[in-house]
């Protein structure tokens, strides 16, 4: 791997959905330290754009580096799935419970850490984005506000190397959002982040692009 190359590298990204072509022609680089806004109306493709970084939308067209490797089919992506962390659009999506602590262990057991390891790094995480008094709830019976941070802390538990964000603050109160944008700024981790959120594009994009329409 060239240490000093981009994180990721997408040229000429072609990505459809249900057989139609949402994003074509489309250019990528992360380069370390950059927080990259994917801007653009609904439907434009932002998700769509993350989902492809892991592997979960097939490309129909062009070539994805990522950390240094070419990514073609599902064994290349499959253990990139944690160095690189998606948190999704739907929190729901993301959470399997039962408990808020034991979704964010789950990580790290996977990973090898002992249960007592994996617990303590799933605690350090709730406490580091402030939800440590959701640790023992289940995750089906939280708000969606809280969804998204416990989603957060799962992602968070297993140390990526570079975060995708769907709509990071979506349903978070300004406190939330606030405590949420100062996390990801001092984590110092490089991401890609799909936002609408004004004040989450103000507070933490180094780098914009946008997405436009796919032509009818
Ligand atoms: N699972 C799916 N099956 C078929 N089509 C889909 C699916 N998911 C998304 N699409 C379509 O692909 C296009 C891009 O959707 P995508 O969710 O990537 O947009 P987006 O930019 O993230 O929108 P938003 O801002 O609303 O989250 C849309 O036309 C959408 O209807
Ligand atoms: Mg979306």
């Amino acid at each position: 791997m060239n240490a000093a190359g981009p994180l990721i590298l997408g040229r000429g990204l072609r990505l459809a959905r249900a057989g139609k072509v949402v994003v074509e022609a489309f250019d990528l680089e992360l380069h370390a330290g950059e927080r990259l806004f994917v801007l653009g109306a609904s439907g434009t493709g932002k998700t769509t754009l993350l989902h492809s970084l892991l592997g979960f939308v097939p490309l129909a067209g062009g070539e994805l580096q990522l950390l240094g490797r070419t990514c073609r089919s599902e064994q290349d992506f499959a253990p990139l799935r944690g160095p690189l962390g998606l948190l999704f659009q739907d929190a729901g999506d993301q959470l399997f419970g039962p408990t808020v602590a034991e979704d964010a262990a789950f990580g790290p057991l996977n990973r090898g850490a002992s249960a007592a390891e994996a617990r303590e790094i799933a605690l350090q995480t709730l406490a580091r984005i402030g939800i440590a008094h959701l640790a023992e709830r289940p995750v089906h019976a939280l708000s969606g506000g809280e969804q998204r941070l416990a989603a957060l802390a799962g992602v968070l538990a297993m140390s990526p190397q570079v975060l995708l964000l769907d709509e990071p603050t979506t349903g978070l109160d300004e406190a939330a959002s606030e405590r949420l944008l100062g996390v990801l700024a001092d984590s110092g981790l490089s991401m890609i982040v799909a936002s609408h959120d004004p004040a989450c594009v103000g507070a933490l994009a180094t780098r914009r692009i946008t997405l436009a329409p796919a032509p009818r």
